[in-house]
């Protein structure tokens, strides 16, 4: 009886659609396409023929998706949903796609996720786009728990670039064992925690390039090798050279067959060392150990400055000198004639002296 329903729903939707085409969009049924792109639409259109295998609703105004948006599409694999204003994704809103593999939602304003946003019956998905789609940061927890209850299984990608991320949440991809690629670009990530990476052993591409990440403290290192077979992109990061950096620069200088932008990596700060490269400033910070603790890069480039300031101080002396030189030049001759007195006078002692006539006269009156 179900069946009966069933069938006769699908023959009503199929004989309704396959001649249509939503007011608005263009349908190509021999390339199973169908495109609404900047049309003003501010929902999922209706009567969507169910050939589709590539949706593109891109460029509109759609606010929300929820489970009623997308019906008897059985057979669309690529659905783009990019540039819209999309701020909430309710539960199960694409599980009526049974054979769903890529879904881009970039360029939206996605503030709340249910957690079973993402849900795909068959496990089907393998892409997913959240590029610069996420409203603001606080949208992380929600991320987090739907990436954990979507039965994201099977997904391959995930790209999260441009979002202003700042921290990720503990595990928040701990159920996306098979994803090769993960896009992390342009966001605010301060640091790699404890378990931020779990779950990901198969990873193929970490992308951790233009964000805040100063250093990797052993506790970031080790998540980086919790993901031992991803190439890693970790450029454009302000990169602290201070002795806290030692362990991550040695740990790259291990690792630049992992780390395709090794040589890319510059320092941020101090000022003195901006644009030296991390892998040469690993190996200047190599002394830290042997100096007391405290001691730094910054504090070796002090010395320097000092030194600079005392030879300054030199100059300016010798110059002071220089435009005193004639008094300098008349204390010194006035200098001299004093010695040249005192010496002759000892002089004159001395021959007195070494005169026994004059001696004896001078013993004898002494007597
Ligand atoms: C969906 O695709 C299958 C083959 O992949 C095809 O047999 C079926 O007719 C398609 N469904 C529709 C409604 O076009
Ligand atoms: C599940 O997905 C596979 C492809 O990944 C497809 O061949 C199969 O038909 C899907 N099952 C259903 C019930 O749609
Ligand atoms: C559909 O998505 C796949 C990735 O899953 C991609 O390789 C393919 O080019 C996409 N097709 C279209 C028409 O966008
Ligand atoms: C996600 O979408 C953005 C723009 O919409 C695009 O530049 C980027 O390449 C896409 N990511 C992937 C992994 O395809
Ligand atoms: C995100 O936006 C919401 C609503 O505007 C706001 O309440 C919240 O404080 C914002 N969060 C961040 C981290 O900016
Ligand atoms: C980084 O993302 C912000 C928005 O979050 C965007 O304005 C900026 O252009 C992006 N930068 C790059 C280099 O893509
Ligand atoms: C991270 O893990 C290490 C040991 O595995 C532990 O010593 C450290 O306290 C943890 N840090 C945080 C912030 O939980
Ligand atoms: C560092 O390099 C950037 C770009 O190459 C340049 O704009 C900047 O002036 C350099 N800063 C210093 C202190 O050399
Ligand atoms: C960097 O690694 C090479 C071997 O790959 C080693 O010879 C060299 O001593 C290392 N440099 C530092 C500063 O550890």
């Amino acid at each position: 009886m179900r069946d009966f329903t069933r069938g006769v729903v699908l023959c009503a939707l199929l004989g309704s659609v396959y001649a249509s085409c939503p007011p608005r969009c263009e349908c190509s049924e021999a390339a199973h396409t169908v495109k609404c792109v900047s049309k003003d639409l501010r929902s999922v259109p209706a009567g969507i023929p169910a050939y589709t295998r590539n949706l593109f609703i891109t460029g509109n105004q759609i606010r929300r998706i929820g489970p009623e948006s997308f019906k008897g599409l059985d057979n669309v694999t690529n659905l783009s949903l990019s540039n819209n204003r999309i701020s909430e994704v309710e539960s199960h809103a694409f599980s009526g796609l049974l054979r769903l593999r890529s879904l881009d939602l970039s360029n939206n304003q996605l503030a709340v996720i249910h957690p079973e946003a993402f849900t795909v019956l068959n496990q089907s998905l393998r892409e997913l786009n959240l590029s610069r789609a996420l409203y603001n940061h606080s949208s992380v927890m929600d991320l987090a728990s739907s990436l954990r209850w979507s039965s994201l299984g099977n997904l391959r990608v995930l790209d999260l670039s441009h979002n202003s991320l700042i921290y990720l949440p503990s595990r928040i991809f701990s159920h996306l064992s098979g994803l090769r690629r993960l896009q992390l670009a342009n966001n605010s990530l301060v640091a790699l925690h404890n378990a931020s990476l779990s779950g990901l052993e198969l990873l193929e591409e970490l992308d951790l390039t233009l964000n805040a990440l100063k250093t990797f403290p052993e506790e970031g290192l080790r998540e980086l090798d919790s993901v031992p077979r991803a190439s890693l992109l970790l450029g454009e990061n302000p990169f602290t050279c201070t002795c806290g950096i030692e362990p991550f620069a040695l740990w790259l200088n291990a690792s630049q067959a992992r780390v395709e932008d090794a040589d890319g990596l510059l320092c941020d700060f101090p000022a003195s060392m901006r644009n030296t490269s991390v892998l040469a400033a690993g190996a200047l910070t190599l002394g830290c150990h042997q100096r007391d603790a405290g001691a730094d890069l910054a504090l070796q480039t002090s010395y320097v400055f000092l030194g600079i300031v005392l030879g300054f101080i030199g100059l300016i002396f010798l110059f002071v000198l220089y435009l005193n030189r004639k008094g300098i030049k008349k204390r010194v001759y006035d200098l001299r004639d004093a010695c040249r007195e005192v010496w002759e006078g000892y002089h004159y002692r001395i021959e007195i002296d070494s005169d026994p006539r004059l001696s004896q006269v001078t013993t004898s009156a002494d007597v």
